[in-house]
């Protein structure tokens, strides 16, 4: 089927020649105003602006809907969470209020190990129920890719079931997800003082399973002091590049300790979190062809600073901008928060910030030939905004919701 919008106040990253935007060509958002957009079968084909509809479009379709007013974005595309987890963890989120840190929690066993816990308690079917939920209300919330972990099982059982519950998931959603193996997200308690045994768990018993069953597309490590050392990371994605599984990494949330380094020499497609960067780490990410994923929801849940966007942007940095949904330091999926607390925390400017949470997200998960902005031939993903007075009105007006539909595959969602 066809449709046909028009009067369109202003459609939002048009492109016809993309490319991953680094540093100075995050600030260019390509619009048309006053425009429209004809889509067929769930796909773009022809867009422009309302003066040209005659000429582009001599056979006007049956279904016209008239969008005066309104902007129309790609949705944003998430390219780093950790939907897939059992119940919540309120009960930190106190006691950090309390004065705990998230590395004093982790340390008593709370934190990742309580919520590996949880899972290793609830059922596959019971798991699917509360991500299915949570990747509901993200996809209202204008999220039309999604990237997920696992990491929350941390035996073989566990970490396959989490990921099988994310390959349910992709058969079940109309949104694009991709899937990426995070065994190595903490040690288990019994591995605790054993690393080595650990690790050869991963690589010997849960990565020839993940790929005989075709179970991820990337392989992360929890790259921070006490966690996963910079040589350990090295040797899981060298195991996990054997299956062809190319690594997209957690480095430099607590700690800078050679993890944005070792990610850039394996190829990883991008170093998620960067909180903490030293200006070696900054320099050397700009030199790269690694993608800077910023996470400042994180940051600002954990009341940590925040990561530094405009050092990395102008050094020359390639950034994308994503939610981190887990339970313990982000229980929020809203990109819409991820763009504001970008421009207000971290001073991007709006075009940057939607750049960043659109294209360059849709990059940091391989699906930039489908998803990530407005052209022709990719998916009608598409988020559609209430009238609003500009572009910066986004995340300027950060607690309100200005979204009043989104399109997946070329359908409003309900
Ligand atoms: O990306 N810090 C590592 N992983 C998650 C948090 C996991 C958790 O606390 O449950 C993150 O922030
Ligand atoms: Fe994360």
């Amino acid at each position: 089927m066809n449709t046909l919008f028009t009067n369109i106040r202003c459609l939002v990253n048009t492109r016809e020649n993309q490319f991953l935007l680094k540093g100075k060509d995050l600030l260019h958002l390509p619009t048309i105003e006053n425009a429209f957009l004809l889509i067929e079968d769930g796909i773009i084909v022809s867009y422009g602006k309302m003066n040209e509809l005659s000429e582009k479009i001599p056979n006007l379709p049956q279904h016209i809907i008239n969008v005066e007013g309104q902007f129309i974005l790609p949705t944003w595309c998430d390219s780093h969470t950790h939907l897939v987890f059992a119940g919540s963890r309120e009960n930190e989120f106190v006691d950090k209020i309390n004065g705990l840190s998230y590395a004093d929690i982790a340390a008593n066993g709370g934190g990742i190990l309580h919520s590996a816990n949880k899972l290793s308690n609830t059922s596959e079917e019971e798991l699917f129920t509360q991500a299915w939920k949570r990747l509901q209300e993200v996809s209202k919330l204008g999220t039309g890719a999604i990237e997920i972990k696992s990491g929350y099982g941390l035996n073989v059982e566990a970490e396959l079931k989490m990921l099988r519950v994310i390959k349910k998931l992709k058969e079940k959603s109309s949104i694009t997800i991709k899937s990426s193996f995070l065994g190595a997200h903490t040690y288990p308690l019994i591995y605790k003082e054993n690393h080595r045994g650990y690790i050869d768990v991963i690589i010997n018993d849960m990565l020839p399973v993940i790929a005989k069953e075709k179970l991820a597309d990337y392989i992360d490590v929890f790259c921070e002091t006490g966690f996963f050392s910079a040589s350990e990371m090295e040797e899981i994605c060298k195991a996990g590049l054997a299956y062809g599984l190319k690594p997209k990494l957690h480095v430099n949330q607590l700690n800078s300790i050679g993890g944005i380094q070792k990610a850039i020499e394996l190829n990883a497609l991008s170093v998620d979190h960067l909180e903490t960067m030293t200006e070696k780490d900054v320099k050397d990410l700009a030199e790269s062809n690694t993608i800077g994923t910023l996470l400042p929801t994180a940051a600002f849940f954990l009341r940590m600073q925040y990561q530094p966007a405009r050092q990395l942007i102008d050094a020359g940095c390639a950034i994308a901008l994503a939610s981190d949904y887990n339970p313990g330091s982000s229980p929020s999926g809203n990109m819409n928060f991820v763009v504001a607390l970008s421009c207000i925390q971290m001073k991007m400017l709006p075009e940057e910030a939607i750049n960043a949470a659109t294209l360059n997200g849709a990059y940091a998960m391989q699906v930039e030939k489908e998803l990530g902005s407005i052209s022709i031939g990719k998916k009608a993903n598409l988020i559609f905004t209430k009238p609003i007075s500009s572009l910066a009105f986004i995340p300027y007006s950060f607690g309100s919701n200005l979204i009043e539909n989104v399109m997946i595959n070329g359908e409003f969602i309900k």
